[in-house]
């Protein structure tokens, strides 16, 4: 007997998502500025991949009108990207006229075509300018922040339906200031940890902001406002010590928890906070914070899923600088990895990761905000008529649907899907090198589009939601 198909939900939305500083390019027109990857650009070209810095996305911004069409045509009803503060305000915090003109064009364009747009207000994208007066490390960036979302919720309140605060907000802590990966490639936990807190203040600040401007009449009165975070289930060995257990606590309570309570109680998981402090972490708090932390409740939220996080007791509990380090990696036999990522391929994880909804925050509605592969050197696999065949990406998106499916059936409240990266874009530092797109950018061609073999499949899928 043939396999039963698994089903999505008739209202189950299947969209996908983007960013400004990944797509747009023209990085330095229109009266934009200079943002951290412009400037980590103009520094250190090397540490990008092939030499490929910021400075022209995926050319969305000549050709956003054909791409429109593309998500249309492949079936989907909705996207999401993210409007870049530094092209939206000049450094006096006013707005640039060209800046807000571009966005008010795309949301038309996007009306237009037929598909709502999910609009995000920061993806890793610090104005320089203000990097330079301290950047998450400084209060009065946090203000810049909440007097950034007031000017976007006002100027775009009566378009948009969808809003977000950030994108992923626990990864700037990390890849900035705690394992020197992104610039400014710092090695401390504690400030990383004043950059989360500063965050989540500005964070519930955005979102204050947001109600504001909506019970005034500036936003819809439909309008929802949500974060967005990538949530890494996080797992330890079998028959696991305390020790373990331990590193699970505190893994799961940076990234996850520390999220999912701020977002649904307006405050900050007590016992991390106890552990950071116990550990010698100071954070910058200041009377008021708790009121400003509690505003921060918002609709809805989206889990960009990729892979999960598995972890051990950690061999030492400081690290090189003296702080503490409250977990080690711990590498799953059994694992199966994207190996051009470097990222575990773990669809389950998405299914607890509903499952721990449904039971510790029953309230929440969210939906998958990003999920996706990027695989290396991929157009060394083409057909006769030239187009890239990628099975994985298809057998990758149909085990995470699986997961969801099973999920909703088991209580959890998912509403949708956005695929990471409908179309290639520019990956930060690893540029254009891992490809997530169902559709080809050929940068010897112009940023010419061209859908892979998968493509199919997903338009089968968002037209039915059968999981073929
Ligand atoms: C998410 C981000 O972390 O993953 C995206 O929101 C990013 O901006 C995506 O591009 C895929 O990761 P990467 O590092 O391979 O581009």
């Amino acid at each position: 007997m043939a396999e039963q198909k698994l089903a999505l939900p008739k209202d189950f939305f299947i969209g996908s998502a983007l960013s400004g500083p990944q797509t747009e390019g023209e990085w330095n027109k229109g009266g934009k500025l200079e943002n951290l990857w412009d400037t980590w650009s103009m520094e250190n070209l090397d540490d990008f991949y092939n030499r490929v810095g910021s400075y022209g996305g995926n050319d969305f911004m000549a050709k956003y009108k054909e791409d429109l069409v593309l998500m249309k045509e492949l079936g989907l009803d909705n996207y999401r990207t993210s409007i870049q503060w530094s092209r939206l305000l000049d450094e006096n915090g006013n707005l640039n006229p060209e800046g807000a003109a571009w966005y008010h064009e795309l949301f038309r364009a996007s009306a237009k075509a037929g598909l709502d747009v999910f609009v995000n207000l920061y993806h890793f994208d610090m104005p320089t300018y203000l990097f330079r007066r301290g950047g998450w490390e400084s209060r009065e960036v946090v203000e810049a922040y909440a007097h950034y979302t007031d000017v976007a919720f006002r100027e775009f309140g009566s378009e948009i339906k969808y809003w977000f605060t950030f994108n992923e907000p626990i990864v700037e802590p990390e890849q900035r200031y705690q394992e020197g990966v992104w610039y400014p490639k710092l090695h401390d936990y504690g400030r990383a940890r004043t950059v989360q807190y500063h965050i989540s203040l500005a964070h519930s600040l955005g979102v204050a902001n947001f109600r504001a401007a909506q019970a005034e009449g500036a936003v819809r009165a439909d309008a929802k406002i949500g974060m967005i975070n990538c949530f890494t289930p996080t797992y330890t060995k079998e028959n696991p010590s305390e020790a373990d257990l331990e590193a699970v606590r505190m893994t799961s309570g940076i990234n996850n928890r520390w999220w999912l309570d701020l977002i649904t109680k307006g405050a900050l998981p007590q016992d991390v906070l106890d552990s950071l402090k116990e550990g010698g972490v100071r954070l910058p708090v200041r009377a008021g914070d708790a009121e400003i932390l509690a505003q921060g409740v918002v609709d809805w939220l989206g889990c960009n899923y990729y892979h999960p996080t598995r972890v051990q007791a950690p061999a030492s509990k400081v690290d090189q600088y003296g702080l503490p380090h409250f977990a080690d990696e711990y590498v799953w036999p059994d694992a199966v990895m994207n190996e051009s990522r470097g990222w575990e391929i773990y669809p389950e994880g998405l299914y607890d990761f509903g499952m721990d909804c449904a039971k510790n925050y029953p309230e929440l509605e969210w939906f998958v905000s990003e999920n996706g592969i990027g695989i290396m050197d991929e157009y060394k696999n083409r057909d006769e008529q030239g187009r890239v065949i990628d099975p994985y990406r298809v057998d990758f998106v149909r085990s995470h649907l699986e997961a969801v499916s099973r999920a909703i059936a088991d209580g959890a409240k998912c509403r949708g899907y956005h695929y990471w990266g409908l179309i290639d874009n520019w990956s930060w530092s690893n540029a254009f090198k891992n490809r997530y797109g169902f559709v080809e950018v050929d940068l010897m061609d112009g940023y010419k589009r061209r859908p892979k073999q998968s493509a199919e499949w997903l338009t089968k899928v968002a037209t039915s939601h059968v999981i073929e």
